[in-house]
């Protein structure tokens, strides 16, 4: 079972007018052309935490965040990023183009409580983007030039929780440190998915990361996690072809480009020891001339893009028998209207089923939009705002951050 490691939280060191550092992951979609941040629900889902910490507690606070890897389009200042999170509390959040240079020092040194500063991009830092471990980012420039500065740290990057890195790990090991609201609300959701008193849990995993997808399954096998893993797009794909099932040509042929044929004894292995796996049995296959069919199992010729109203019954009276239901990766290529449906009406019956749900990847917020049902919205258990970290997470493997914030509480906390 996977182990995961006890935190502080606010409550545990409860910062009040005192000078805070919180490394927050406010990393966005930009357009390449304009930099416009397209979309924002990072940048809210930091609010609660930032209003506790300095209009409620008073506290200076200082946000730091990485937006892109350097080389990539998305790497850019953060000067826009303070301007939206200024709209999202309704208060002014200063920014500075620096980060551990003596603007920065400055800046903070002079910070009255109640004030929120957002440093710059935290890649521009190389130290940034090494992965060591906590004892070594501890003792770097960053962490030096910064730390002096700060009665306490706080973490709520929940979707940078998987990185090793001084803004991760560093800090814990030389301030009082805790987890954000987020942080916790995050750890607290997805611990339930380890929680072998409420069962059954269902998974229901598709979308396009195969080889990440196939590991939460080998993790989830072995542990008992799941009582059934529902599968559906290129995954799907992968264990019918290890029941023997025949996906048709084109299937096949995506399968073979995407590297993906190599990973088929893994999954007849899984499928050997008994892994609860389901697959479906009815598709929406792409027409030449842009039409739509639903095809049956050994008529599966041409692109298979959704799954059937066959499948959807058949997973829907799983969810019946669900207390959590974890979703993660669409069931089709919801960007094309024609293939989106699949994906909507499971969400559509696992938030009507009673479970508790549990949804992971940014696309479930436009699948929530298209519900158009706010009272079923209302019923979402939680929505994770991790990519990497929430794949690690349900894989079973350690959190730096968390490693990182209960090594600080044994230090600073005498846990
Ligand atoms: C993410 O979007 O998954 C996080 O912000 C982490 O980004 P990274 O994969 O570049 O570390």
């Amino acid at each position: 079972m996977a182990k995961i490691p006890k935190a502080p939280t606010l409550d545990d060191i409860d910062p009040r007018n005192s000078k805070v550092l919180m490394r927050i992951d406010i990393n966005s979609p930009i357009e390449p052309e304009t930099g416009r941040i397209l979309d924002t629900t990072r940048f809210e889902s930091h609010v609660k935490t930032i209003k506790e910490l300095a209009i409620e507690r008073n506290n200076a606070l200082v946000l730091m965040s990485h937006q892109g890897r350097p080389g990539s389009t998305d790497f850019v200042l953060l000067n826009n990023h303070s301007r939206i999170l200024s709209e999202y509390l309704g208060i002014e959040v200063k920014y500075i183009d620096d980060i551990i240079g003596p603007a920065a020092r400055e800046t903070i040194a002079s910070l009255d409580n109640g004030e929120i500063l957002l440093l710059d991009n935290t890649r521009l830092l190389s130290e940034e983007t090494i992965e060591m471990v906590p004892e070594k980012h501890a003792t770097s420039i960053f962490v030096r030039r910064l730390s002096e500065h700060f009665d306490y740290y706080v973490n709520d990057a929940f979707a940078t929780a998987h990185r090793s890195q001084p803004s991760i790990v560093g800090f814990p090991l030389v301030l009082p440190s805790s987890m954000g609201r987020l942080m916790e609300k995050e750890v607290n959701a997805l611990s339930k998915v380890f929680n072998p008193e409420v069962e059954p849990k269902i998974f229901v995993l598709g979308g396009a990361k195969v080889h990440d997808t196939l590991r939460i399954i080998e993790h989830i096998v072995a542990n008992k996690v799941a009582d059934r893993i529902l599968t559906t797009g290129l995954v799907a794909f992968l264990f019918m072809v290890s029941k023997g099932i025949d996906i048709g040509k084109q299937q096949k042929a995506l399968l073979e480009k995407k590297g993906i044929l190599p990973l088929v004894p893994r999954a007849r292995r899984l499928l050997l020891k008994g892994a609860p796996v389901e697959t479906p049995i009815d598709f929406k296959v792409e027409i030449p001339d842009g039409s739509v069919e639903i095809r049956a199992l050994g008529s599966l010729d041409g692109p298979a893009k959704d799954i059937g109203p066959q499948t959807i019954t058949m997973y829907s009276e799983f969810f019946q028998e669900a207390r959590i239901i974890v979703m993660r990766g669409p069931a089709g290529v919801i960007e094309d209207e024609r293939f989106k449906e699949g994906t909507i009406l499971l969400v559509e019956k696992a938030l009507s089923s009673g479970a508790f749900t549990i949804f992971g990847g940014g696309h479930f917020n436009a699948v929530f939009k298209e519900l158009n049902n706010e009272e079923l919205v209302n019923r979402v258990g939680h929505l994770s705002t991790g990519g990497g970290a929430l794949l690690l997470f349900l894989a079973g493997e350690p959190l730096p951050a968390l490693e990182a914030l209960n090594m600080s509480a044994r230090k600073f906390l005498g846990w």
